[in-house]
């Protein structure tokens, strides 16, 4: 309820100049490190699905922080888990995206046997900031004949235009 999620803000670290000048840097590492958090925040990840669970058959998780409670969710909801990879790590045959985020450049690999033609994929992440790491992951997705059913992100930032460059794909913060 109402105290359930002014826990899970209290929880957020707020870190200025991190990683680097002018960036105020949201850090959601010390919900993961609590108890009480990490079991709210699992819950209001469920309780806040951008769409049912029968309208998708798996998710897939972003490195780093999208692999510290997607897989969680996905067994909460009897489903699996698909690793969106920091480029280099994953053996072939993978397909690649290159995108910016707000503080560098990234380059993502999904394995094209992770997803089945037709799949259709939840999208999790921690936070959305410029949607580009969720973007190439959308795209990451349908390259391997998946569809994107929704994204759930546990924040969002304001003042950055996150979720335009995602289309009309249902998403929801929790
Ligand atoms: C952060 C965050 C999201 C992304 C959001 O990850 O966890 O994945 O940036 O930014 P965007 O909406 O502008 O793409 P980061 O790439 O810093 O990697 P990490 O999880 O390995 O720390
Ligand atoms: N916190 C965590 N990840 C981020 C942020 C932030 O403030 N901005 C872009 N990615």
């Amino acid at each position: 309820g109402e105290q359930d999620a002014r826990y899970l803000i209290s929880l957020i670290r707020s870190v200025p100049g991190f990683p680097k000048a002018g960036v105020l840097f949201r850090d959601f590492m010390p919900v993961i490190n609590d108890p009480r958090g990490l079991r709210i925040m699992l819950r209001a990840l469920r309780l806040a699905l951008p769409v049912p669970e029968d309208s998708f058959d798996s998710v897939a998780g972003l490195e780093a922080r999208g692999f510290l409670f997607g897989p969680a969710l996905a067994a909460n909801l009897g489903k699996g888990f698909i690793a969106v990879r920091k480029a280099g790590k994953l053996p072939p045959q993978t397909v690649r995206e290159e995108y910016s985020l707000e503080y560098g450049q990234a380059q993502v690999e999904v394995e094209v046997s992770a997803i089945t033609p037709g799949e259709r994929v939840l999208i999790v992440d921690d936070l959305i900031a410029t949607g580009g790491s969720a973007k190439a992951a959308a795209d990451l997705v349908e390259r391997c004949g998946g569809t994107v059913a929704g994204f759930s992100f546990v924040m969002g930032l304001d003042g950055l235009e996150g979720t335009a460059s995602l289309g009309p794909i249902p998403r929801a913060r929790s």
